[in-house]
Order: structure tokens, then sequence, then C-alpha cells
């Protein structure tokens, strides 16, 4: 007999990872969204609470990333009843730490504990991408693979996404601040240009490239010199108070790189382990000198991925 009621925890995520704009991110563990999901008997999916907030996430399901996400399994599916949903928010909400992913994620997760046979987690990502679709106006999944797998994700493709998990490199943190602003990724989305520069491109690709093959042979030289977002990062960084000297400060102190997380406001570092908390300390300095709040972390960059807490 299958479980009628199930909760899913979902981690955050750092998407982009400063070179693979909408194709690479990596799980952090230490934030996350739970949601509870509980089999109806009547037909349709209802968002009935939303806690962990106090900003306005909607309560129509087809307008909240787990409700799009569920009603896209169910449909799919064919479920002849119905999913009630229940959301606790970990995650700020339009903190760039991948909120809106992590409840898509953590909703299709849930759902899968009642079936009486779990569909394989691939079979998964494409309803989570649906969900987040509606919070962010398009189908990306470095948010929702790190999230749903765990570690350090590419993702190729959307329609028959393939999802690579790539090593991570020995003795490097991530350091994490979260500046106490919020940021629409619709609009972060909105302002970038549709053109790259050939020479941009170039370069970007380079970057991407050899930041891969660094990890798979831990050479922490190649990370330090390919960690560098030229084709994005110019484009928002005006969108965080302080960028600048964010990462100038956090360049100072030994970080291996240091960039945006997915849309920001949220910024982070890769540091190797011995450097971590000094970078972190630089970071959290420079939005102070700002007057802004901040919330930090030093994580592994390979973390569990979305987890059944409670069925
Ligand atoms: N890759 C996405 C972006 C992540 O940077 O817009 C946020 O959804």
């Amino acid at each position: 007999m299958s479980v009628t009621r199930a909760t899913a925890f979902a981690p955050g995520s750092v998407a982009n990872v400063a070179i693979g704009f909408d194709i690479l991110g990596f799980s952090v563990d230490a934030v996350g969204d739970r949601v509870t999901a509980t089999r109806s008997a009547t037909p349709g999916v209802r968002v009935l609470a939303i806690r962990g907030t106090k900003d306005d996430l909607p309560l129509e399901a087809a307008r909240n990333t787990a409700g799009r996400a569920v009603m896209a399994m169910v449909e799919a599916l064919g479920l002849d009843y119905g999913i009630d949903l229940e959301i606790d928010k970990g995650i700020p909400l339009s903190s760039g730490l991948g909120g809106s992913a992590a409840s898509a994620v953590a909703a299709v997760v849930a759902v899968n504990a009642l079936l009486p046979v779990p569909l394989a987690r691939i079979e998964l990502l494409g309803y989570a991408m649906q969900g987040e679709a509606v919070a962010s106006g398009s189908r990306h999944a470095d948010n929702i693979s790190p999230s749903l797998f765990g570690g350090l994700v590419l993702t190729v493709g959307i329609d028959h996404p393939r999802v690579k998990q790539i090593p991570v490199p020995k003795g490097v943190s991530a350091v994490i601040a979260h500046p106490h602003l919020y940021v629409s990724t619709k609009q972060a989305r909105a302002i970038l240009s549709g053109t790259v520069l050939m020479s941009d491109f170039v370069w970007q690709t380079a970057n991407l490239a050899g930041f891969i093959s660094a990890c798979y042979t831990d050479d922490i030289d190649l990370i330090r010199e390919t960690l560098q977002d030229v084709v994005i990062e110019p484009q928002r960084q005006l969108l965080i108070p302080g960028f600048m000297q964010v990462r100038d400060a956090a360049m100072a102190q030994g970080a291996l790189g240091c960039s945006i997380s997915g849309a920001g406001p949220t910024m982070f570092a890769l540091a190797l382990d011995a450097d971590a908390e000094r970078v972190r300390q630089a970071m959290i300095e420079q939005f102070s000198l700002r007057k802004l709040e901040v919330d930090h972390w030093i994580v592994p960059m390979s973390s569990a991925g979305a987890r059944v807490v409670a069925a």
C-alpha cells in the first residue's frame, strides 16, 4: 500500500557558477525548501499553505512553482486523485539561491513518494522545470538539476535534458554571501543583450571548458584562470550594490573566483579551504559598508540532492 502523505526537502543552489549560464549549478544544502504532498480524493492540485516567508507567493497552483510542477506531473501520469501541497520556504525569495527551483523539486520528489512505483529522478526533472518556468519566465535547469541530484551538475538540453554530475575539486569550498535585497529573475534576464561579441563567446567557451576539465583533474590553477564570467556578469553587476568591491575583496583574500549566484543578488566565491574564512569576512565587510545585512555560509561544493524526509 503506497503512502498518502510525504514531505521532501530540496536544497538551494548556485546557478551559472560564473561560466555556465543556464547549464551549470551546484547544490547548497545549508538552505532549502520543504514541501508536503498529501493525496486527496478531490481531483486537482491545491496549494494549501506557504510558510516561512513574509512575502506574498501565489497560492493559485498554476502560478506557484511547486503547484505548476505537480500539475504537470499529475496530468502526464493521468493520476485519478488530487494532491494538496504545503510549502515551507527555507530559501529567501528573489535571492539567487534557487528558491523557486527548490520548491518545484521538493514538490515533485514528495509526490513521487506517493506513487506505487516511483519515477526515476531524470523523469522528475522535466516536471520541475515546468514549475520553475512560472517564476523565471523560461525553462532552464541550472538550479533544478543540482537541487534534484545534488553536487555540481551540468545539464545539456531542454526537452530531453542530459544531466552530468561533475566531480568537485578537492580542498575547495564555496563561500556564499546573501545581501538582503531582492532581484527579480525575470528582470535580471530581461536586461541581458540578445547578442554576444564573438571574442567574448570564445573567451567564455574556453573558461567553461577549462573549468570543467579542471574539476576532473583537480587543477586549482586552471580553476583560478577560468572562473570568470565575461558575458553575463558585466551586464548584471549594476543590480548588486558594491559588486566590484565585494569581488575585489574576495579575490584579494585568495578566492579562486567570485561572481553572481544565479540572477543575484547573492554572490559566491570558490576558495581553497584554508582561505575560505578570510574570503567570507572580506565579502561581508564590503556589503556591510553599504549598510546591507548579509546571510553567509561556507559550504562544500558537493552535497546531497533532494530527499524524502518524512512519509
Ligand atoms: N541561469 C539563470 C539566470 C538562473 O541566471 O537567469 C536563475 O534562474
